[in-house]
């Protein structure tokens, strides 16, 4: 394997509103982390998955990996209060030394190829993360002052996020130290004056965030069904 990967399933989703992690919600035929586990064990170049889930949550998560089979889940991590603290204590987790992408539980989506680009991206540049253009334009507004960004320079950032060993535990432990937080790895890197390539992804690979996004997610499987799409 070339990577290992740090799989996030410690949320509580409380913008879905269904009254438990989102993660656990069926999509078709099984739960919404069953389908993302299955990329990351199909893809060769995976070598390891550590899943980080809610100490309340490990029997249920644990049962979801062995009725699939998933082999390379090597380790169950706790989840922090914040998503910087779940992937934190992956981080620290780690035994091994080498490129690891961290990824939201909740995007099912993302294809092996994409996997791919990330991962060659990652060799040539030490970090790398998957990302779309901005199709709205974004209005900056603070009180009444309202600035229009250049959406050409504008993506929304996904994951997975993929980092050399050394940058994401320097990244993590810089923000540790510092009491830095942010909503995603790669803002982190930003701390220590580092920078992440960007791989254009799709618009497929997106995070089941709301109520809304569970029947975007079941048409999704249903054209994935039919071929039509990977
Ligand atoms: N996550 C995590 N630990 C946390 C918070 C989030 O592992 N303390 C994970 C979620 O399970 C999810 C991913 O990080 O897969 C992205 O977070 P988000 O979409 O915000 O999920 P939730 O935090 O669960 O949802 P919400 O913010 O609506 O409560
Ligand atoms: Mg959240």
């Amino acid at each position: 394997g070339n990577y290992q990967a740090i799989v996030l399933a410690a949320g509580q989703g409380k913008r879905m509103g269904v009254g438990h992690n989102k993660q656990l919600i069926t999509l078709g035929d099984r739960p919404l982390i069953a389908h993302t586990l299955q990329v990351f064990e199909d893809d060769p170049w995976c070598s390891a998955i550590y899943l980080v889930v809610h100490l309340d949550e490990q029997v249920v998560m644990q049962d979801i990996v062995n009725e699939h089979g998933f082999s390379k889940v090597v380790k169950f991590v706790s989840g922090g209060l914040e998503r910087q603290h779940s992937v934190k204590h992956a981080v620290d987790s780690l035994t091994d030394e080498m490129i690891t992408f961290v990824h939201d539980g909740a995007r099912p989506f993302v294809s092996q190829e994409e996997l791919h680009k990330l991962y060659e991206a990652t060799v040539l540049h030490g970090a790398a993360f998957l990302a779309t253009r901005v199709t709205d334009t974004i209005k900056q507004v603070e009180g009444h002052e309202v600035k229009t960004l250049d959406r050409s320079k504008l993506y929304q950032a996904q994951t997975p996020q993929a980092f050399t060993y050394k940058w994401l535990t320097e990244a993590h432990d810089y923000a540790a130290e510092n009491k830095e937080v942010a909503t995603d790895d790669v803002a982190l890197l930003e701390l220590i004056s580092k920078n992440a390539a960007v791989v254009e992804g799709s618009y497929h690979n997106f995070k089941l965030t709301t109520r809304e996004d569970i029947q975007k997610a079941e048409n999704m499987l249903k054209i994935n069904r039919q071929g039509n799409y990977k």
